[in-house]
C-alpha cells in the first residue's frame, strides 16, 4: 500500500519525481475515449523504468496456446491487447544535451489528472548536467468529442540561457508488449511517411491483419507567434518523424502542438486510411488545441452529470469514487458492440484486454444506471453476436444441439483462456450473459429486448445447462460435478452452490422469457423457435425438472450454504489465523496447498446471495456471512464490493465500511502492490455498486425501485443519479433525511426505507 497522491476532489496529484513510483502513476494518470488511451508515459525521453503504453479498442492478437500437455478443447490461441503505435513523443534536445528525466536534476515535478475534463497535465523544473534549466509543462487529452484524436500541448521555457535546440516529433510503431511476448514484435509495416510538419505510420498486426494508421501534425508558438524551423524528415520501419531546429530564448515560453489523429481498419477500408488520416489531422489543426478541449471537456462535463457521485465530509473517499467513475467512463463509451471492457482498460496489458464475465456481473449496473439504455444494451448486443461461437465452443467440448458455453475470457467470442480448471470449469460464467439480460429488463424495462435478441441466448445457455448436470441416483437430485465456482483457490469441485443456483434460475428465468416473448409477439416466437429448432414441450419439461430437483449442498447444523459437496472437510481456519507473511496466499503458498485449504478468493456462496438478495432472509445471509467472510482473502479485486452490499444490508455498517475504502482507493493507494501493472477497471464498477447498493441500499425487485440508505459515520453525506425506466432519479443522503429528487421523466412510485414515495 502507498498513499503518495494527494488528496482533491477533483484531481489526482503526484508531487515530487520518485522514480520508483513511475510505473503506478502511468497506470493510475492514464487517460482514454473508449477508442484509444494510454498510460501516463513522458512525451520527452526517458530511459528511467516505464511501460510505455498505447492502446486501440478492439485491437488484438492471437498468440499461441503453449502448453506441456494439451488437452482437447483447449482454445488454439490466447489473446492480448496489442501495445499499439505512439504518438506522444517529443523528444528535446537543448545543444548536445538530451531531456531525460532519468538524467536532469528533476524540482518542482508535478503530475495531475484533471478528472472533470480528462486532462493530463505535467509540470517540472529540469537542470541539465551544464547547468541550463528549462521548465516543462505538457497538457495531453484523447478526446471524448472525437474518439480518433489526440492532441497535446508541450511548452519549453529556458530558464537561465537562449539556444538553438531540436524538437524530435515522432510516431513510432515499433513497440512491443510488457506481458509474455516471447520478444515477438507484433506489428508488420505497412506505410510511413514523413513531410515537413507531419508524419504517418501505418502499420499492421500480425495473423490478425488489423491496420492502424497513426499520424501526427504540429504547430510551434511563441510570443503569440507561429514559429517555423528548419525540418529534416526522417522513416524507417514502422517509424516516422520530423526533427525541426528551433531557437529558444531565455524566458520565454515555446509552445509546441502536436495533434494525432488514430484511425483502425475496424473502423475504415484499409486503402483509405492514410488519406483519412492526414485529412483528420488537417482538420484538428485547424480546429485549434483549445477548442478541440472544449469540445472534449464539453462531453465529459455531460457525462459527469449523468453520472458523478457526491461525497462530503471525506475527500479520500470522494476522489476515490471520482477516480473509479472517471476510469468506467473513459474505457466504454458504449458506441460500438464491438468493444467491451478489458479488466484493465487502457492502463495495462494483464488479462490480455480481453472481456471476462465482469462485464455482465460487475460492470453492466453502473452503465445502465448512468448512461444512455444503448450504451448498456450494446454490452449485451456485443454477447448476441457471440452467440454462434458460444454454440461452437459448447461443441468443442461435447456439447450438441444449440448448447452455447460463452467463453471466460474472449476478444472475438471464441475462448481465449488455457487453464483448464477455469476454461473447462469455470462454467458460471456462462449464466452471467442471462442474469446481464435480467438486470437490463429490470433497469430498463425494456422485455422487447427478449423479442429481438435475448430469448436466442437464454435457450443457448439453458440448452447448456441442461446437458451440464447430471441425475445422481444416490442423491435423487440433479448434481452438477467437476467445476470451478467463483472462487478459483478451489478447483475440480462438486456441485458448487453459486454455479447450481445460477444453472436453476436461469433454466426458470428462460422459461418465463419464452411465456413473454409468446404473449408479446407469436409469430416472433415462431421464427425464433424455427430458426433454433427448440422442441419446447421436450426442452422446458426437462428445464422445470432439472430446476425443481436440483441439488444445493448445505450444513444444517450451521445453517449455512456449502461452497461445494466437500467443503467441511477442510480445516476450516479464519484468514486471522494465518500468518501475515503468507499472504498473499497465490504468491506465497503452493498452488495445491492453496487448493486444499478453505481460504476463499473472492466472493462465491456470497456472490450469489448479493444476486438474488430477495430470495433470502437477512438472518440467512448474516450466517453465511459470519461463516465465509473470515475465510475470504479478497485476493480478487472483484470480492471486497460484494461484501459491503451484503454487510450494508445486515447492518454491520463498520466492517461495510472498511471494505469500502479497500475498493475504492484500491488502485490510488496501490493497496495489492500491482497498481503498476495497470488499475483494476471492472472492479471500479464494484466500488460504484458499493456506494449506491450498499450505502445506498438500491435494488430493483418487481419492477419497483428501491432505497434503503445509510450514511457511513465518517460522512457527513453523499449523492448519486440513477436512471430507471427513462427517469433520472437524484438520491441524497445526509445524516438526518434523505432527498430524493425526480430530475427528469414521468412521476413514478418508489419504495424508500421502507415507505413507498411518489416522485413528480
Ligand atoms: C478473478 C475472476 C475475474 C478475473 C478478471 C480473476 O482474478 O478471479 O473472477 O474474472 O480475475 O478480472
Amino acid at each position: 500500500m502507498k498513499k503518495y497522491l494527494k488528496h482533491h476532489e477533483w484531481y489526482i496529484i503526484e508531487e515530487g519525481f520518485d522514480p520508483h513510483l513511475n510505473r503506478i502513476s502511468e497506470s493510475v494518470f492514464s487517460i482514454g475515449n473508449g477508442r484509444m488511451g494510454q498510460r501516463a508515459n513522458f512525451e520527452e525521453d526517458f530511459t528511467g523504468d516505464t511501460h510505455q503504453g498505447t492502446y486501440v479498442a478492439g485491437v488484438y492478437y492471437p498468440d499461441k496456446t503453449r502448453v506441456g500437455w494439451w488437452k482437447n478443447g483447449y482454445p488454439e490461441y490466447f489473446a492480448k491487447v496489442l501495445n499499439a503505435p505512439s504518438w506522444i513523443g517529443i523528444k528535446v534536445k537543448i545543444g548536445d544535451q538530451v531531456l531525460d528525466l532519468a538524467k536532469c536534476k528533476v524540482a518542482n515535478f508535478v503530475r495531475v489528472l484533471d478528472m472533470k475534463q480528462g486532462l493530463l497535465h505535467r509540470s517540472f523544473e529540469a537542470t541539465f548536467t551544464d547547468g541550463k534549466k528549462v521548465e516543462i509543462d505538457s497538457k495531453r487529452f484523447c478526446s471524448m468529442a472525437d474518439g480518433e484524436v489526440g492532441a497535446i500541448r508541450y511548452s519549453i521555457k529556458p530558464i537561465n540561457f537562449s539556444s538553438t535546440a531540436s524538437i524530435t516529433l515522432a510516431i513510432d510503431a515499433d513497440v512491443v508488449n510488457k506481458d509474455s511476448n516471447y520478444d515477438e514484435k507484433f506489428w508488420e509495416e505497412v506505410h510511413q511517411e514523413s513531410q515537413a510538419g507531419w508524419a504517418i505510420v501505418n502499420a499492421q498486426t500480425k495473423k490478425t491483419f488489423f491496420q492502424v494508421c497513426t499520424g501526427m501534425e504540429y504547430r510551434f508558438e511563441a510570443e503569440g507567434k507561429l514559429i517555423n524551423g528548419k525540418v529534416s524528415t526522417n522513416v524507417k520501419a514502422k517509424y516516422a518523424d520530423n526533427v525541426v531546429d528551433v531557437e529558444l530564448k531565455e524566458g520565454v515560453e515555446f509552445i509546441v502542438y502536436k495533434y494525432a489523429a488514430v484511425l483502425s481498419s475496424e473502423n475504415h477500408k484499409k486503402d483509405s486510411l492514410v488519406k483519412l488520416c492526414r485529412d483528420k489531422l488537417n482538420e484538428s489543426v485547424r480546429i485549434s488545441f483549445t477548442k478541440l478541449f472544449e469540445s472534449h471537456a464539453a462531453v465529459w462535463a455531460h457525462k459527469w452529470e449523468e453520472c458523478d457521485i457526491t461525497i462530503d465530509g471525506d475527500i479520500a473517499a470522494q476522489q476515490g469514487i471520482r477516480f473509479n467513475i472517471f476510469q468506467l467512463t473513459q474505457t466504454y463509451t458504449g458506441e460500438d458492440e464491438r468493444l467491451n471492457i478489458g479488466p484493465k482498460g487502457f492502463t495495462g496489458e494483464k488479462y490480455g484486454g480481453s472481456t471476462y464475465w465482469d462485464t455482465e456481473a460487475y460492470c453492466l449496473p453502473f452503465y445502465l444506471s448512468t448512461a444512455d439504455p444503448k450504451v448498456a444494451r450494446n454490452l449485451l448486443v456485443y454477447r448476441y453476436k457471440h452467440l454462434p461461437k458460444a454454440i461452437e465452443n459448447a461443441k468443442k467440448l461435447g456439447f450438441k444441439d444449440g448448447a452455447a458455453f460463452y467463453p471466460f475470457v474472449t476478444m472475438n467470442g471464441e475462448e481465449c483462456h488455457n487453464e483448464w480448471e477455469i476454461t473447462f470449469e469455470e462454467v458460471h460464467r456462462t449464466s452471467a450473459m442471462a442474469y446481464a439480460i435480467r438486470d437490463y429488463i429490470n433497469y430498463t424495462g425494456d422485455v422487447g429486448y427478449l423479442n429481438e435478441f435475448g430469448l436466442e441466448v437464454l435457450i443457448g445457455i439453458s440448452r447448456f445447462w441442461a446437458q451440464r448436470v447430471n441425475w445422481s441416483t444416490d442423491k435423487d437430485k440433479y448434481v452438477m460435478l467437476g467445476v470451478t465456482g467463483p472462487n478459483e483457490y478451489e478447483n475440480n469441485i462438486n456441485n458448487n452452490w453459486y454455479t447450481n443456483y445460477l444453472a436453476a434460475w436461469t433454466l426458470r428465468y428462460s422459461m418465463w422469457a419464452i411465456e413473454q416473448v409468446k404473449k408479446s409477439d407469436a409469430k416472433r416466437y415462431g421464427v425464433i423457435s424455427t430458426k433454433v429448432s427448440f422442441k419446447e414441450i421436450e426442452e422446458t419439461s426437462k428445464w422445470k425438472d432439472i430446476s425443481d430437483k436440483m441439488y444445493y449442498a448445505e450444513d444444517p447444523k450451521r445453517g449455512v450454504f456449502l461452497q461445494q459437496d466437500g467443503f467441511l472437510d477442510k480445516e476450516l481456519l479464519t484468514v486471522a489465523d494465518l500468518n501475515p507473511e503468507d499472504t498473499p496466499l497465490n504468491q506465497k503458498w503452493s498452488w495445491d496447498r492453496i487448493l486444499r485449504s478453505c481460504f476463499i478468493k473472492q466472493a462465491d456462496v456470497l456472490q450469489c446471495m448479493y444476486l438474488f438478495e430477495e430470495d433470502f432472509t437477512n438472518e440467512q445471509i448474516k450466517r453465511n456471512f459470519d461463516f465465509y467472510e473470515p475465510m475470504t482473502v479478497h485476493e480478487s479485486s472483484l470480492s471486497p464490493c460484494v461484501h459491503v452490499i451484503l454487510a450494508s444490508k445486515i447492518g454491520y455498517k463498520d466492517q461495510a465500511y472498511e471494505f469500502y475504502l479497500r475498493t475504492a482507493r484500491l488502485d490510488l493507494d496501490d493497496y495489492n502492490n500491482d497498481t503498476e501493472d495497470g488499475c483494476h477497471i471492472t472492479s471500479m464498477a464494484g466500488t460504484w455498486m458499493s456506494l449506491v447498493k450498499g450505502f445506498g441500499g438500491m435494488k430493483i425487485l418487481d419492477d419497483k425501485l428501491y432505497f434503503n440508505p445509510y450514511l457511513p459515520v465518517q460522512w457527513k453525506s453523499y449523492s448519486f443519479r440513477i436512471e430507471f425506466r427513462g427517469r433520472v432519479i437524484k438520491v441524497k443522503v445526509s445524516k438526518d433525511k434523505t432527498e430524493t429528487v425526480l430530475e427528469s421523466g414521468e412521476p413514478l412510485s418508489i419504495q424508500l426505507s421502507g415507505k413507498e414515495v411518489k416522485l413528480k
